[in-house]
């Protein structure tokens, strides 16, 4: 028992993390839609909890089927023993097994319901979690706790359905176990009568008979392990093989080095029903710098998410360097671009390692560099562990503006041919952006930049401004040339890029 209880869990180790880390990297490759319009819960349940449950199938199917086994044993001796007996044990377990198979049946299905709601109750306390600080700053503690009771109560009303069919079904089970029990009493009464059957072996028998029960025990605790397992198998084959949840595509052709020139021609993209871009038509050339400037809402952030194919129903064509993007894998847009997004994602590691995700093999002297250049060693220089800070969840001992640093710095260790800049220094203050902008500007030339921002410095240094508005380009030129011809450029410099700077 030592060595197959180690043994076992060895196992089930081995197992559950290998359909873990599959699992993970198969919502890795989920298109951001699919990512999008589910919760948060229903990939954690299905990390955490699903995989738990089919791994633990390959130790509970070793009890249950020792169980069996060594049961079926009784069933034979009862039948060389005494055959009234052994045909009222065969019709006896065929009575129990139609219970207990309807029982397992009606609490599977409603089982399946109840984890679909426990999903979303995972996303909510979840969204509670990370939210807590707006709840606290909202004053808002009370109506969020109230929303959490309602969905408990929900979930648990459920449960409580589950059960009390669960009850009824044993209460006819509990009930034909007694009434069988004293059939069994009769039957061997009757053969001691008959003497078909001794004193001793009577007693035999009814000891026996004790131990069948066990057998039906073992077969429906096997069932109902079998059901739980499809059940989470199939939870975890929808993320898999569903309609609902499209994977990202790739083309095969692969790019060593992109340069940077862009074309989008004719795009028209929509989130659901709301068109955002509508025949959206552009060039950028390669080592060129870009700006795009627009009302908020106008579409700025879903260029670039395009850009870089996070999503791909759209219509019109997307060329880098003469080829559609949807014919590229993945190494050609994505290592070649990189995003500093509008609301970057900081890991909870060290600053370190934050800057190692994107190149592993990153020395520190390069750490270092790159954090200078977006004028964050001087912070990092002041911290107690250095560059060896934990950051914490989300970014969240950071400031808005060294959140933004980091993310700055972390493109600037990535350093690919194109980098997007989606109103990366918005949060910072004038003396800092101007030093981050100059270390912007030292990339020009060699670099395809596009920035997306509202401040006057940094889109005059652009060779180029776009002006988005109402889903197209409706112009382009130099700040000078626009504050001439441009009415939405004119709007836009008097509303708000004059008062950013
Ligand atoms: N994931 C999404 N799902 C549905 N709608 C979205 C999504 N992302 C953006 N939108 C909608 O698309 C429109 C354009 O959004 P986008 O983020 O591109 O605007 P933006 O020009 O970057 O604005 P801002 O200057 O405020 O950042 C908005 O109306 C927004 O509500
Ligand atoms: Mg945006």
């Amino acid at each position: 028992m030592y060595f197959r209880g180690r043994q076992y869990e060895v196992i089930f180790r081995n197992v559950f993390t290998n359909v873990q880390y599959e699992l993970g990297k198969e919502i890795l490759t989920l298109s951001n839609k699919s990512l999008e319009e589910n919760g948060s819960g229903m990939f954690i349940q299905r990390i955490i909890g699903d995989t738990r449950t089919i791994s633990a199938i390959f130790t509970d199917i070793n009890r249950y089927m020792n169980g069996i086994l060594s049961n079926i044993g009784i069933i034979v001796s009862f039948f060389v023993i005494n055959k009234p007996m052994f045909f009222f044990v065969i019709f006896s377990l065929i009575i129990k097994m139609t219970i207990e198979t309807k029982r397992i049946n009606t609490y599977n299905k409603s089982e399946k319901e109840f984890r679909t709601l426990n999903d979303s109750l995972t996303s909510f306390t979840g969204e509670i979690v990370k939210g807590a600080e707006d709840i606290k700053m909202l004053n808002s503690e009370d109506s969020f706790l109230l929303e959490l009771r309602k969905r408990f109560t929900a979930l648990n009303e459920k449960k409580f359905k589950m059960e009390n069919t669960k009850y009824n079904y044993y209460i006819i089970g509990w009930n034909w176990y007694s009434i069988s029990h004293l059939i069994t009493m009769c039957i061997i009464a009757f053969s001691i009568k008959n003497n078909t059957l001794t004193l001793a072996m009577g007693v035999t028998v009814y000891h026996f008979s004790n131990r069948y029960s066990n057998l039906i025990f073992n077969i429906t605790n096997f069932q109902e392990l079998i059901k739980r397992f499809n059940l989470s198998t199939s939870r975890i084959l929808e993320i898999y093989d569903n309609e609902k949840l499209p994977k990202e595509t790739f083309g095969k052709k692969h790019l060593d080095k992109v340069k940077g020139n862009f074309y989008f021609q004719n795009v028209t993209f929509k989130y659901g029903k709301n068109k955002v871009l509508k025949n959206l038509s552009f060039k950028v050339k390669a080592n060129e710098t870009v700006a795009f400037v627009g009302k908020s809402g106008a579409g700025k952030t879903t260029i670039f998410k395009l850009l870089c194919k996070m999503y791909d129903d759209y219509k019109g064509s997307i060329t880098i360097d003469n080829t559609n993007i949807k014919e590229l894998d993945k190494d050609s847009i994505r290592g070649n671009i990189t995003i500093v997004s509008q609301n970057p994602y900081i890991f909870n590691m060290s600053i370190k390692d934050n800057l190692r995700l994107v190149k592993a093999d990153i020395t520190n002297k390069e750490i270092k560099e790159a954090c200078k250049m977006a004028c964050l060693d001087n912070f990092i220089e002041k911290l107690p562990d250095k560059y060896d800070t934990i950051i914490g969840e989300g970014g969240v001992n950071l400031s808005g503006g060294q959140k933004q640093r980091l993310a700055i710095a972390r493109a600037f260790v990535q350093k690919t041919e194109i980098i997007l800049f989606d109103e990366a220094t918005s949060a910072l203050d004038n003396e800092t952006q101007t030093k981050i902008q100059q270390a912007i500007d030292n990339l020009q030339k060699d670099y395809t930049i596009l920035i997306i921002a509202h401040r006057l410095s940094t889109i005059k240094n652009a060779n180029r401004i776009l002006v988005l508005d109402d889903g197209h380009i409706v112009a382009e030129g130099t700040h000078k040339q626009l504050m001439r011809n441009c009415k939405e450029y004119i709007n836009l410099y008097n509303t708000e890029i004059r008062k950013k700077d």
